[in-house]
């Protein structure tokens, strides 16, 4: 099973700092964002994670080698702790594919296709840090109760934000858990059936990268991964655990990444 992990967007809230530096690769507490994700999906049942990448992003593949030469210097310089961080970092089952075109969240889960093969498989998104690594064994055990469906996080939010998200429409079954009827890309207020909010964790089942090749273009022009996942739901059933704001640290805006930094240092010290 594979965890896949969108990295090819721009970084376009954090310009003019994701220039040089794709956005994945700055620095939270310490670490590089995209190393929690890394670390969260290998943490799972996944056995490897599956970035994809753009070429333009040399910097997140250079985090992932491994670098025997520094490796070796810090040995010698008895900086044991550090080399170990290099070398643990270099050993990680990561595997690359390339999205270089910006075509959307749902092309690029489709670019990992080949990689998932006939398996159900995770999609984590970056702009979400979850260090407990217990967001993925909570999904996994409501698949196992309900045969395998695919699961999706959701986290209720106020009216004013539930236009930047997709949203989900469905019944609770159990406390915190919620059969999906219908799911909506960034729906005005007025359209969106719940404040439930897709989060950026998903456990998918093999027939969603089927489905992907044949969505249009949707909110923005872009091929949404939410659109494939309410063609899903007319053929298998979905469900969405709800996960609070406390489980997940954002780290999507300026902001929330610096408080991001600050929470995780505090938790640290
Ligand atoms: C994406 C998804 C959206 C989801 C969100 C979570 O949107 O398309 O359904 O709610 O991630 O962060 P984006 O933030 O890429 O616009």
């Amino acid at each position: 099973m594979k965890a896949v992990i969108p990295a090819a967007g721009l970084g376009t809230r954090f310009l003019p700092a994701t220039k040089a530096v794709p956005k994945e690769m700055l620095l939270v507490y310490d670490r590089p964002a995209i190393q929690y994700v890394v670390e969260e999906g290998l943490a799972s049942d996944a056995d490897e994670v599956v970035i994809v990448n753009s070429h333009g992003k040399k910097a997140i593949e250079d985090h992932f080698a491994s670098d025997a030469d520094l490796e070796a210097l810090l040995r010698e310089r008895g900086k044991h702790a550090y080399a170990d961080s290099v070398e643990s970092v270099g050993a990680m089952p990561v595997k690359f594919v390339y999205q270089d075109e910006a075509l959307g969240l749902g092309h690029a889960v489709l670019c990992a296709a080949e990689e998932t093969a006939d398996e159900p498989f995770y999609v984590l998104l970056g702009d979400v840090l979850v260090p407990g690594n217990d967001m993925l064994p909570a999904m996994q055990k409501v698949s196992d109760e309900h045969g395998g469906a695919s699961v999706i996080a959701v986290m209720p939010v106020p009216d004013e934000e539930v236009s930047r998200f997709g949203v989900i429409a469905g019944v609770e079954v159990e406390p915190g858990v919620w059969k999906v009827d219908s799911l909506v890309e960034k729906p005005p207020l007025e359209e969106a059936p719940t404040n439930l909010a897709v989060f950026g964790r998903y456990l998918l089942t093999p027939r969603t990268m089927e489905l992907l090749r044949d969505v249009k273009p949707g909110v923005g022009g872009e091929i949404q991964l939410t659109d494939a996942l309410d063609a899903l739901l007319r053929e298998e059933e979905m469900y969405a655990l709800v996960v609070s704001p406390e489980d997940g640290f954002d780290t999507g805006t300026p902001e929330s990444w610096l408080a991001t930094n600050i929470a995780l240092a505090k938790r640290a010290s």
